[in-house]
């Protein structure tokens, strides 16, 4: 379906040429005066000079001309030059009736682009036998919410969970065990038989393992210099810790995999660090050789700078002087797989934004290099840090590192006490119901909390308010939600039959302005692409729920003794509904049908 901006903008194009002016002047927008009128046109005031006459009377031209227009029910002239519209209802309630037709597959008219890309993007980025973090959560938020978007717009996107699995942590773990369970076959030097199928380890011990490690390495200079050692021998092919290494990722991704089922996050690819090392000595060889790499105090680099830049921009290391890969070598690399394996025509990366310094220096190097084509786009959507409610990054109470599977388990417990204490006699829900229901409030809290911020900006994650089912939360659209369910429902169980009803000319200031809320939907689903800016969605649903709250609150609706207007509210309802379940399955989120 055409926008409904488009659509009225044509129209007011056709007034403009009526009259021999030029239509680019015809752009009409949302009205930034919703009690004057619905949609505005600004273009007489800037016509005017080119027309030398008074903007008022090129308006007053249009708004005759716009009189008997089947699109406005009112069009007017307003000093000084303003042209306001309100949208005819008949045509309104025809786009909504068209809008529903498109029930089946969730798009409710929503189209597909043009021309399809494939588009990957690179989110998630947990490290291997490393718990995930709630560090980690905005980047699976917000780039599982920017894949269904683009998505739901026909592209086809392939997530990437890009693990860190190929560092210091592998060597860490590896020496550690070795430590601990020195006659494992993984350290017999020359074992000649078949390592055992089993891991050594559970994710427990795995997660013990690590920290234990790691603080031990700041402490003794000699363990570190053997994690390190172990870490270049993985690299360098040993074969018992290669499939020490294997284990480690077996168990990890599992792992990284339940606690990502739990966000309702998923990838298309589980590529790691690891994949890209065996693209790492052509890539070298090649910079070499066309002269873009050379040495510089014994590291060999690639200068990114550009004559535009206004501050430095360090050059790209490539290799350290020790000829080791570094975290820039793997980016590079995996740039080349992804080239290779799916020529895509974009990569969006979903990383902390303190990292965008490092993700210039590897867009440029790669640019320059020659590793993507010329219109290959390098998107970095840095976001910011999620801080608790003093300000500082969010950390648990005693000052630690807050996983990410307490945190959702936390507010998941909050819910269902909140849920039991809600009970009444109209709704009494078993125990199986009430942990669903709370699990789905949980997430709804977490993400909607999250992505209604724009990504870039640092937030306060603020539980008491997130988990609110009043203001703008999760919950709260949610409940919006519940509430539908529950009047198509109960009008489904007096015998009714939702079928073949259609949304009828609004009645009331009310029910229109929720018709009206209604027809963004299509482009407020492609501008919110267009920009990767799930917020603008959140922005979307949170406007969209406060609509129908207002609608429900002064609209009989069950007690309508009208059969034809309640057909067209039961039908408004139900397209309300779904428009809002599209939106929030876009943001990476589901209702309950009670809550
Ligand atoms: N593992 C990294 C971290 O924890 C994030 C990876 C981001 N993606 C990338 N292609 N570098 O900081």
């Amino acid at each position: 379906m055409k926008k409904l901006l488009d659509v009225i903008t044509r129209t007011m194009e056709e007034a403009f040429e009526k009259f021999g002016y030029e239509k680019s002047y015809a752009r009409v927008t949302v009205s930034n005066r919703p009690d004057l009128c619905e949609f505005q046109c600004n273009g007489a005031m800037a016509l005017a000079k080119k027309e030398k006459k008074a903007p008022i009377e090129i308006a007053g031209q249009l708004a005759d001309a716009l009189s008997d227009s089947m699109y406005f029910e009112e069009v007017s002239a307003v000093k000084p030059g303003f042209l306001n519209l309100k949208l005819a209802k008949r045509f309104l309630a025809d786009y909504l009736r068209q809008m529903s037709q498109g029930a089946s597959d969730g798009h409710y008219g929503c189209e597909h682009v043009e021309k399809p890309m494939t588009i990957m993007i690179d989110y998630g980025g947990p490290n291997v036998a490393k718990p995930l973090h709630v560090g980690h959560l905005r980047s699976a938020v917000i780039g599982e919410s920017v894949k269904r978007m683009g998505i739901f717009m026909g592209n086809t996107m392939i997530g990437d969970v890009h693990m860190g699995d190929w560092g210091l942590q592998m060597g860490l773990i590896i020496a550690e065990l070795k430590n601990r369970k020195p006659d494992l076959p993984y350290f017999i030097s020359g074992f000649s038989g078949e390592y055992p199928k089993e891991p050594p380890f559970t994710i427990s011990e795995l997660e013990e393992i690590y920290p234990t490690a790691s603080k031990k390495s700041k402490e003794d200079e000699q363990f570190k210099e053997k994690a390190m050692q172990a870490t270049l021998d993985l690299q360098n092919g040993n074969k018992g810790y290669r499939a020490l290494w294997n284990h480690i990722i077996r168990v990890s991704v599992d792992d990284l995999k339940k606690n990502y089922k739990k966000l309702n996050v998923s990838f298309e690819l589980w590529k790691g660090e690891s994949d890209a090392q065996h693209y790492i000595p052509e890539m070298v060889r090649r910079m070499k050789e066309e002269g873009y790499a050379y040495v510089s105090d014994g590291a060999l680099v690639v200068d990114v700078m550009e004559e535009t830049d206004t501050k430095e921009i360090p050059p790209c290391m490539i290799l350290k002087s020790d000829g080791a890969s570094l975290y820039n070598t793997t980016d590079l690399a995996t740039i080349v797989q992804r080239m290779e394996s799916y020529h895509p025509s974009e990569i969006i990366y979903v990383v902390d934004k303190r990292q965008e310094l490092y993700f210039t220096q590897v867009f440029r190097c790669a640019r320059k290099t020659g590793l993507v084509w010329d219109d290959t786009k390098l998107y970095f959507l840095g976001f910011g840090t999620m801080n608790g409610k003093d300000g500082k990054p969010f950390k648990t109470r005693d000052g630690g590192v807050m996983r990410l599977e307490t945190l959702l388990s936390d507010i998941e417990t909050q819910m269902y006490a909140k849920i039991v204490a809600n009970q009444n006699e109209n709704q009494v829900m078993d125990e199986a119901e009430a942990r669903t229901a709370a699990a789905k409030i949980a997430l709804a809290a977490v993400k909607y909390g999250d992505l209604s911020n724009q990504a870039s900006k640092d937030y306060v994650f603020d539980v008491e308010r997130f988990t609110s089912f009043e203001g703008n939360t999760g919950p709260y659209i949610l409940y919006s939600i519940v509430r539908i369910k529950s009047i198509l429902n109960k009008y489904v169980q007096a015998g009714r039959e939702l079928a073949g009803l259609a949304v009828g000319e609004a009645g009331s200031e009310s029910e229109k302005a929720l018709q009206l809320e209604l027809a963004k939907f299509n482009g407020v689903i492609e501008g919110a692409f267009a920009e990767l800016a799930p917020h603008r969605l959140c922005a979307y649903v949170y406007d969209l729920s406060n609509a129908l709250n207002h609608f429900y609150h002064e609209t009989k609706i069950l007690a309508e003794t009208d059969v034809t207007k309640q057909n067209s509210h039961i039908a408004l309802l139900e397209l309300t509904r779904g428009v809002l379940e599209s939106c929030i399955d876009v943001l990476g989120f589901s209702a309950p049908d009670r809550m």
